[in-house]
């Protein structure tokens, strides 16, 4: 009887010591009840690919002999924000993609000297990935510059016009970056090969090193932007913080995620499946897939990346075209790219998810107002406009995957989870550079 109640005590007492443990609770030393998170060796390793402390330095880009220079960066600085670059003289790249918004709009679509399509994408950290625009059609921040200087509905210029304000305005920054303005007497105004049938004729009536020579300063002016843009990076969010102290068995830490933040990184990282595409300290593998986002108009759904297949091969600005600084060997992306891939149809790249709480709305054309919203559309799954999603539905798996089923509290978890990833903008010489 004696001995029973000493093992009765005992017993006791181990649970009153397991149980707050068991429930997910804990004491820290000084007293203070501590949630405790319990996380596998296998998902701590997950959890720590996903953290911005994994985040190399940005990919060298051979394309680019100017990249990575700071002079190069200044003047792409001055020519992100100058609107005399565009017809109107009122659109720069920060109209759309503005500083003080996470370099975005808020817009469910662009609109420069006109309105667009697609949903404007933040530029940070753009420079860790192959392929840019939600196509891909370009393979270069310096080539994908180019686009909107001369597309009709964003700055609405052309080459030559582009070419005579950089040296009008520029041409000191320029020269001390790519050395001497070519000789450029007697240019037209306007004259470009995607213009108005008359710039497009005053371009045919140019002489060959005409064109050869204005179009290497237009690849310049695309270069420094580049440079200016591989600057731009994300600070650390209050999960990079849980995760680290995660990492380091620090309990009072990784109280920086709440209990609801934290369920909702399990089932990301589990059975919702956001990290098969979301992955990686950016929350993107850079790659393109169709989840079947209804397209804003269901009669002309956008073919995404099958068209930005040809486009980025067909570029005269690519890797391998001749205003490359890059030797063939370099440009292994294009040069391994699949010609045509059936996948790619209705298919968009993975945006990153840093900040994504930050700037609705989402997807491609801005079809969801809210992340809700988002998580909503992935219960759902639905069949795609145009190709085949990728994600699965009603009990078939695709490719082994699972349909993602939430509850209405996982839901909201989830969403609770993908606000965490809120951190500042990084942008080096503006104050705004605290980690
Ligand atoms: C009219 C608004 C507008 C203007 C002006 C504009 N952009 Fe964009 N930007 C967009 C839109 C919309 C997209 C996505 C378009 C698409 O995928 O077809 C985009 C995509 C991008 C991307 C791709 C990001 C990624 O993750 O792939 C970069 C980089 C970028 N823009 C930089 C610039 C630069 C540099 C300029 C100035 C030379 C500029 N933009 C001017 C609206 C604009
Ligand atoms: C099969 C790959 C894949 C999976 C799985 C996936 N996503 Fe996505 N996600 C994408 C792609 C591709 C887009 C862009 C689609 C578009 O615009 O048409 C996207 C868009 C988003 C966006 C909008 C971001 C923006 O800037 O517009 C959010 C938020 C998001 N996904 C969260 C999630 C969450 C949460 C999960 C898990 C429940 C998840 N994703 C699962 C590929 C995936």
């Amino acid at each position: 009887m004696q001995r029973m109640t000493q093992v009765g005590r005992v017993a006791i007492l181990a649970l009153a010591v397991m149980l707050p443990a068991l429930l997910g609770f804990g004491w820290s030393q000084d007293g203070v009840t501590f949630r405790i998170d319990r996380w596998s060796s296998a998902e701590r390793e997950v959890l720590a690919s996903m953290s911005l402390d994994r985040l190399p330095p940005p990919p060298p880009d051979p394309s680019n002999a100017v990249a990575d220079r700071p002079d190069a960066a200044a003047l792409g600085r001055q020519l992100f924000v100058d609107t005399r670059l565009s017809r109107d003289g009122k659109v720069s790249c920060a109209s759309c993609h503005d500083p003080q918004r996470q370099f975005q709009d808020d817009r469910p679509v662009g609109r420069g000297v006109g309105t667009g399509l697609r949903r404007t994408m933040p530029v940070p950290a753009t420079a860790h990935g192959p392929w840019l625009f939600w196509d891909g059609r370009k393979d270069s921040l310096w080539s994908q510059a180019l686009g909107p200087l001369e597309d009709g509905l964003e700055h609405g210029s052309n080459r030559t016009r582009l070419v005579q304000q950089l040296q009008a305005h520029h041409r000191a920054d320029y020269e001390m970056v790519f050395g001497p303005f070519p000789m450029l007497a007697k240019l037209p105004a306007d004259a470009g090969p995607l213009g108005t049938p008359e710039e497009r004729e005053a371009w045919a009536r140019l002489s060959e090193a005409q064109r050869e020579a204005v179009n290497r300063v237009f690849a310049n002016l695309g270069k420094a932007i580049g440079a200016y843009e591989r600057t731009l990076s994300y600070g650390r969010s209050r999960f990079d913080r849980y995760v680290e102290a995660v990492q380091a068995g620090d309990r009072a830490g990784q109280q920086t995620l709440t209990r609801d933040e934290v369920q909702g990184l399990r089932l990301y990282i589990g059975k919702a499946q956001c990290a098969t595409c979301h992955n990686g300290p950016l929350f993107s593998d850079q790659h393109f897939h169709n989840t079947g986002v209804p397209p804003r108009d269901a009669h002309s759904p956008d073919r995404g990346r099958a068209l930005g297949l040809a486009k980025v091969q067909a570029d005269e600005f690519n890797c391998l075209g001749r205003y490359s600084d890059a030797p063939a060997e370099a440009c292994a992306e294009l040069r391994f790219i699949a010609a045509t891939d059936a996948g790619m149809e209705g298919a968009f790249k993975t945006p990153g998810l840093r900040n994504v709480a930050l700037r609705p709305p989402y997807m491609h054309a801005g079809q969801l107002a809210t992340l809700d919203e988002v998580v909503a559309h992935y219960r759902r799954s639905p069949a795609a406009a145009t190709g085949r999603t990728e994600l699965a539905r009603d009990g078939a798996s695709v490719a082994n995957r699972q349909p993602i089923r939430l509850s209405d509290e996982e839901a909201r978890q989830m969403v609770a989870f993908l606000r965490s990833l809120a951190s500042p903008i990084v942008e080096p010489g503006t104050g705004r550079d605290a980690p």
